[in-house]
């Protein structure tokens, strides 16, 4: 049934649209293929962030038999500096899927689209929307954001009762609305990112204003309310750079964690950022990878932090010389590389940062 503030909040929302949509080089893209890689790279990421990534994936795999085709590491590297790498390894996987198990052909109904590796509720309705109008409601912090503060909703969005009943909210709305599915849930997404924003709305020159619960009584900046506070974990890492000649040492990250199958230099892992080069020596660790082979710390970078959605990452880096007649370091996986090829290799953001401030030093010697 429409009532009439559903009825007002789908005018001011299309008169907004009208006047305010972002040219973006997806809209109006009718390619499933492209529209679920372009919903991946924007999932946890900015639009502005995610558009050059964009821009070369569809330029070296314009088709999903060309993603399914590639190695993981060619993958990875290009997804670099993104984060979330899971994205990265589902949509590999899921671009393999359809090439090979679905004979290329992407799935057309929403249940099928949600069945693909990495693809939640939110991105599977915005392909079905995208690609095929389907009248699937797009869902995310943008929608609880905008639904809270324009019907003055306290539920908070996260807890399953709030989840429901925005979500029930959100797909009444899309099935009210005299716009097309597509034209709905991209004028959603974009009134929530660039007008009614987390952080200074621009409630003056809204068309809902007048309607608008929060604006109203004031609640614009409490709503949408959540009900845990999210702690960061915080973690200490010592990076070890073994420089043997020319070369260094590298490994892949498996296991549960984070960056798995990202590269990084032999790890520890500590309680804490300070250590000194003697306590460094103390380490397993370090007496492990050295095994009584003469090993020189040379340099030991100040500490830099990451911060990733639960935890603060900091790191240190130890640029330690071993002879270069010495045997190669015992550790399983590991592998000697130039460290001028370091950069063919997909690494975490905080070794990135500290390879590129390195780079000036490094070409001098
Ligand atoms: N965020 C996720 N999908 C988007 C889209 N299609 N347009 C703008 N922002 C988005």
């Amino acid at each position: 049934m429409t009532t009439d503030r559903t009825a007002l909040f789908l005018e001011g929302l299309r008169a907004w649209f009208a006047q305010n949509h972002r040219p973006l080089p997806w809209k109006g893209e009718k390619d499933p293929y492209l529209i679920w890689l372009s919903e991946i790279i924007l999932q946890q990421t900015r639009v502005e962030q995610g558009m050059p990534y964009f821009e070369r994936f569809r330029e070296r795999f314009p088709e999903v038999q060309a993603l399914a085709d590639a190695e993981e590491d060619e993958v990875m590297k290009l997804w670099e500096g993104l984060g979330y790498y899971s994205r990265a390894r589902n949509l590999h996987a899921a671009a393999q899927h359809i090439a090979y198990e679905l004979e290329g052909r992407f799935p057309t109904r929403y249940e099928d689209i949600l069945a693909l590796k990495g693809v939640g509720p939110y991105t599977a309705a915005a392909i079905a929307s995208f690609a095929y109008d389907l009248p699937t409601a797009v869902v995310d912090g943008n929608v609880y954001r905008i639904l809270a503060r324009f019907w003055g909703m306290d539920t908070p969005i996260d807890t399953a009762a709030g989840k429901k009943a925005f979500a029930q909210l959100a797909q009444r709305l899309i099935e009210a609305a005299p716009a097309r599915p597509s034209q709905h849930n991209q004028a959603m997404m974009d009134f929530g990112a660039v007008h009614c924003k987390p952080k200074a709305p621009l409630c003056g020159q809204c068309p809902l204003q007048e309607h608008c619960v929060a604006f109203q009584q004031q609640r614009v900046d409490t709503l949408p309310v959540k009900q845990k506070k999210l702690v960061k974990k915080r973690r200490y890492f010592h990076y070890l750079l073994l420089n043997q000649g020319h070369h260094v040492y590298i490994r892949k990250r498996v296991g549960k964690d984070i960056w798995r199958n990202l590269y990084e230099f032999p790890l520890l892992e500590a309680g804490r950022v300070k250590l000194s080069p003697a306590e460094l020596k103390q380490h397993e660790f370090w007496k492990a990878l050295t095994d009584g082979r003469p090993a020189e710390i040379e340099q030991v970078s100040p500490p830099r932090q990451q911060t990733l959605t639960h935890q603060y990452i900091q790191a240190v880096f130890w640029e330690i010389r071993i002879p270069e007649q010495a045997a190669a370091p015992d550790l399983e996986g590991l592998l000697r590389v130039e460290r001028k090829n370091l950069s063919k290799f997909a690494f975490p953001k905080i070794i990135d940062w500290y390879l590129k401030d390195n780079s000036l030093y490094l070409n001098l010697v």
